[in-house]
């Protein structure tokens, strides 16, 4: 078997590592998604079921993808089409692996769009361009028109260039490699966004009741909103879908990403402590610092009812609309605009490399391409896909490619490694695998979670999703038939990515020599 480890890129230091992993997870969904999920799933009814879900699937899928990332980089394979199949030695593997590929770009697609809008807006609140516009109504007016609502090709042109100076970024960044391009961003990135977020936990916590004629809204109840437990949902389906789909879009497992970034450890990393504490400081990042900005701050300038109906009307509306309503009523509201924007920024610059560098190790370990020939096709295919995202935003293809890459394909990957990794590998071989080179031992009640908890649970949810869900999405119920020619235009264009990636593994020597047996 021809083997390449010796010639594998590795991490430089153990902080890079972390670091680098830590920028993985710590992203738009920490600063964005997690308020507007927490708020549209009630609050404190949506943190049970997220605990839960962080327990049973987070933790200790997290700890399976850094194994059986290390185990695949180790032979040279560091993308889930080749790690699938070093665990079970059957032609069908490599295709269940390439959703490993697929997801992520499906995110990147989209995601590099959203980050731009953040880069634009942080330019925006330090020129104090929005500063003027009195209310949400009229911020959502500005939004709506930067996003390009009411251009004839859907996309303004001040939208289009924040875009491609964000893109270039991310292929610059991707073009120094692992340690001189991914860690040299994390390490620099990832201490400027802790700075600035803790920054701005400090001015929302020293607010008080800004209004004195309306004593209610404060963000102590904003507070009081996300962590009093409200039982009274526990029942609803759909907040613990909700959750569970949080958790993997936030720990960004599931996706194939983290088995990537793993595959470039040395082989006696240890993963136990390292996966835990990278885990760890994105649980910090989104709850602790990500729970006590947008809602709280919401709440004590809106009040409940006002927040509640914001994060409702749409995912984009707290971050962009109400929070620069309130840096203009706050001094050095530019400043701290600036600080909150670019904070999104770091956050989603720093996840957007992570999922283009799946296609890009995978061309280089399973086809043998160079680093420049692997990052100029992977940048091509995602600079053409997202103006499925960029021409159709108005029409619904975000909202579409996200939920069959971030939310249904998430947990029907999920199910598949740990079936493979934990049931096909052996859960013996598998908690040796985590094991191995480790600090401290992880628990052993996560042998039997990893064995039975995780995929009872993620198949409990497939079934309670397609039961409940699955025939009003497949059909796309009550969409505006204009909106359905886009939206199926959108999935035929992600599943012609997926046909082309097969055709690309079906021709891979390196992916066919794991199932020869040998002599
Ligand atoms: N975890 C990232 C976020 O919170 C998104 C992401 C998902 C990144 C999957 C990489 C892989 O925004």
């Amino acid at each position: 078997m021809s083997e390449q480890p010796s010639s594998r890129e590795h991490w430089g230091t153990r902080i890079g590592l972390v670091l680098a992993m830590a920028g993985n997870a710590i992203g738009l969904g920490n600063f964005l998604r997690f308020p507007v999920q927490a708020t549209q799933n009630g609050g404190g009814a949506f943190m049970i079921p997220y605990f839960c879900a962080l327990l049973c699937l987070g933790v200790p899928l997290m700890w399976c993808e850094w194994a059986m990332g290390r185990l695949g980089g180790s032979k040279g394979h560091g993308t889930t089409p080749g790690i699938f199949t070093m665990l079970w030695k059957h032609p069908m593997a490599k295709y269940l692996g390439l959703m490993g590929i697929v997801f992520p770009l499906g995110v990147v697609f989209y995601y590099n769009y959203v980050e731009a809008w953040t880069l634009a807006y942080a330019v925006f609140s330090a020129t104090g361009k929005y500063f003027g516009i009195a209310d949400v109504a009229g911020m959502k007016g500005f939004l709506s028109t930067f996003q390009g609502a009411s251009s004839p090709l859907g996309v303004s042109l001040l939208g289009y260039v924040f875009f491609l100076i964000t893109f270039g970024i991310n292929v610059w960044i991707l073009s120094g490699g692992i340690s001189k391009g991914i860690e040299r961003l994390a390490n620099i990135g990832m201490p400027v966004l802790f700075l600035f977020a803790i920054l701005l936990v400090i001015r929302v916590f020293t607010l008080g009741a800004p209004d004195p004629a309306l004593p209610e809204n404060t963000v102590v109840n904003g507070l009081g909103f996300i962590w009093n437990p409200d039982f009274s949902q526990l029942a609803n389906s759909k907040v613990w879908l909700a959750a569970a789909g949080q958790i993997f879009f936030t720990l960004s497992v599931g996706f194939g990403a983290i088995q990537c970034y793993a595959s470039y450890l040395r082989e006696k990393d240890d993963v136990v402590v390292t996966g835990l504490s990278t885990a760890s400081a994105n649980e910090f990042v989104e709850v602790i610092l990500g729970g006590s900005l947008a809602i709280p701050i919401a709440f004590a300038f809106f009040g409940r009812t006002e927040t509640l109906s914001i994060a409702q009307g749409g995912s984009f509306n707290l971050g962009f609309a109400a929070m620069p309503i309130i840096f203009q009523k706050l001094a050095l509201g530019q400043l701290l605009g600036m600080m909150w924007f670019f904070l999104l920024f770091i956050a989603g610059i720093t996840s957007s490399v992570a999922l283009m560098q799946p296609l890009i190790t995978f061309l280089k370990d399973e086809l043998g391409y160079t680093h420049r020939k692997a990052l100029t096709a992977t940048a091509a295919l995602c600079f053409v896909m997202a103006h499925v995202v960029i021409f159709g935003l108005h029409h619904g293809t975000l909202d579409e490619i996200d939920f069959w890459c971030g939310t249904f394909g998430v947990a029907l990957f999920a199910l598949a490694e740990t079936l493979i990794f934990v049931w096909i590998f052996g859960p013996d071989n598998a908690w040796a695998e985590i094991e191995k080179g480790a600090q401290v031992p992880a628990p052993r009640i996560f042998y039997y979670v990893m064995k039975y908890v995780t995929p009872l649970y993620l198949l409990v949810l497939f079934v309670s999703w397609t039961w409940q869900q699955g025939p009003a999405v497949l059909t796309m119920e009550g969409v505006a038939p204009a909106d359905r020619v886009w939206r199926w235009g959108a999935r035929l264009a992600m599943l012609g990515v997926f046909l082309g990636l097969c055709w690309l593994a079906s021709r891979s020597k390196r992916l066919k020599e794991l199932t020869e047996v040998k002599p």
